[in-house]
């Protein structure tokens, strides 16, 4: 018996190391171990050993069982090593991996939500309105003449309908006020469309960001107050900020604003970044005849409005050149951003 079992334990080791592939070796594992396997059959063969041999007999059938299954699995785990390094074959694991470039923001979202930020922590409110409009909306109800220059079929995008391409998100003020009552504290981000000659600092479209406050006892100071902040949060705490006297239909007394530009290698000069004003009364007193109500009653309530273009802004924050970069898309370009 113990040579039997001696001798099936030396044939199963030489299979496994002989065999050369998975199956062979399950196909050995069944040989030896499987139910009808020369070792079960040794195995079932103790019945015949008197007692006094069995547990000797026993201890070399597990002993035999041990190291086929241990040679079994090292021999599986060396096949698997082959085909591993095999499938490997031709692989450069040396060159370096493909690179996986990250997106990031658009320039002019990174600067649009940095000013919404701004705002936002003065208490202003998101608002929105269509960039197709009325006549009404765009220029009527903001106190803009029908001869005005704007309102020129040269400057402004209209469709057969009558109706237009916003020339700016002042609109926007207008449907809010038309909508609600006042206290109005609200900014509106969005597209205005112009027909200018294309260069270096004009496109068709460009991104405008206006603001409105209405309320009680509004004044120039409030209006002062809070573009000077934005534009000190915006551009750094040092920055001049300058109100030069100007004027807008909507708007009285109204005003633009400069900040001091500061270049390398150059002088410092003043470069107009916004417009804004008190809302002008005629604003106030034709919304009250379109709503019906004195909510609005230039005598009981007063406003300021600004508008700025963000293209301009975003030009400025990061010295780029031509205005046209930031709707090419060029990765190059864009990629020094994020
Ligand atoms: N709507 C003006 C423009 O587009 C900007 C502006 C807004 C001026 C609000 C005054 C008040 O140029």
């Amino acid at each position: 018996m113990k040579e039997e079992i001696q001798q099936i334990q030396s044939d199963a080791l030489a299979a496994i190391e002989a065999a050369t592939d998975e199956a062979t070796l399950e196909q050995t594992k069944v040989d030896f171990l499987g139910k009808k396997g020369r070792l079960t059959g040794a195995a079932g063969a103790m019945r015949t050993l008197s007692k006094e041999e069995k547990p000797a007999a026993g201890q070399l059938l597990n002993a035999a069982r041990g190291a086929i299954t241990e040679a079994l699995d090292t021999r599986r785990a060396g096949l698997q090593d082959d085909a591993d390094r095999k499938s490997l074959e031709g692989l450069d694991l040396t060159l370096p991996g493909r690179p996986l470039p990250s997106g990031g923001l658009h320039p002019l979202s990174l600067l649009k939500d940095e000013a919404i930020q701004i705002l936002r922590r003065l208490g202003f409110a998101l608002a929105e309105g269509p960039e197709i409009e009325t006549e009404y909306h765009c220029f009527d109800a903001l106190n803009t003449p029908p001869e005005h220059p704007a309102r020129n079929e040269k400057d402004t995008f209209y469709f057969d309908s009558g109706k237009l391409l916003r020339t700016h998100t002042s609109s926007v003020q207008i449907r809010t006020m038309e909508k609600d009552a006042p206290p109005i504290r609200i900014i509106a981000p969005g597209s205005a469309y112009r027909r200018d000659e294309i260069d270096a600092t004009h496109l068709s479209v460009f991104n405008q960001l206006e603001g409105l406050c209405v309320d009680e006892d509004i004044q120039v100071g409030d209006l002062k107050g809070t573009l000077e902040f934005f534009f000190r949060a915006l551009f750094g705490e040092d920055t001049n900020v300058r109100f030069r006297p100007h004027f807008f239909p909507f708007t009285e007394p109204s005003f633009e604003i400069d900040i001091m530009l500061h270049v390398e290698g150059h002088d410092p000069k003043w470069i107009e970044v916004a417009g804004c004003g008190m809302v002008d009364p005629a604003v106030f007193e034709s919304l009250s005849l379109k709503r019906g109500d004195d909510a609005y009653s230039p005598d009981k309530i007063t406003g300021f409005a600004f508008g700025m273009g963000l293209d301009r802004l975003a030009m400025i924050k990061w010295g780029i050149r031509d205005i046209r970069l930031l709707i090419e898309n060029d990765a190059r370009f864009l990629s020094q951003f994020s």
